[in-house]
């Protein structure tokens, strides 16, 4: 079980939702799923309009890995620069922003800015 909040000032108030771990959905999956107004346009990891700030609540994320696609879309949106981007290679952490519609919810509780 993956516990996934939703903050965001287009949000009266925050939203915590329970996601199953393994079942492939992505962050943007979950957020329309419960009406949470993540902004998107190809879904497909393409234009960057899906770009969310992703914080573990609990111990050390499990989703850190950006693809390569990932990362440039990220780069080309402003969000990270190259330097971020080998810095995170070097030290396993994870990046602040990501595309919620790539980013699979795994068992972790995150908080999901937009
Ligand atoms: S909707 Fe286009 S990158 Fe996510």
């Amino acid at each position: 079980m993956a516990n996934v909040t939703f903050s965001s000032p287009a949000m009266k108030k925050d939203v915590t939702v329970y996601a199953v771990a393994g079942d492939r959905r992505t962050i943007l999956g979950v957020a329309q799923e419960h009406q949470a107004p993540i902004h998107f346009e190809c879904q497909n990891g393409e234009c960057g309009s899906c770009a969310v700030q992703v914080t573990p609540l609990s111990g050390k994320p499990m989703a850190v890995h950006l693809t390569e696609k990932e990362k440039s879309v990220l780069m080309l949106a402003g969000k990270l620069t190259k330097a971020q981007c080998e810095q995170i290679e070097v030290t396993d952490t994870a990046p602040m922003w990501r595309l919620a519609c790539q980013y699979i919810v795994r068992d972790e509780n995150i908080l999901v800015q937009f």
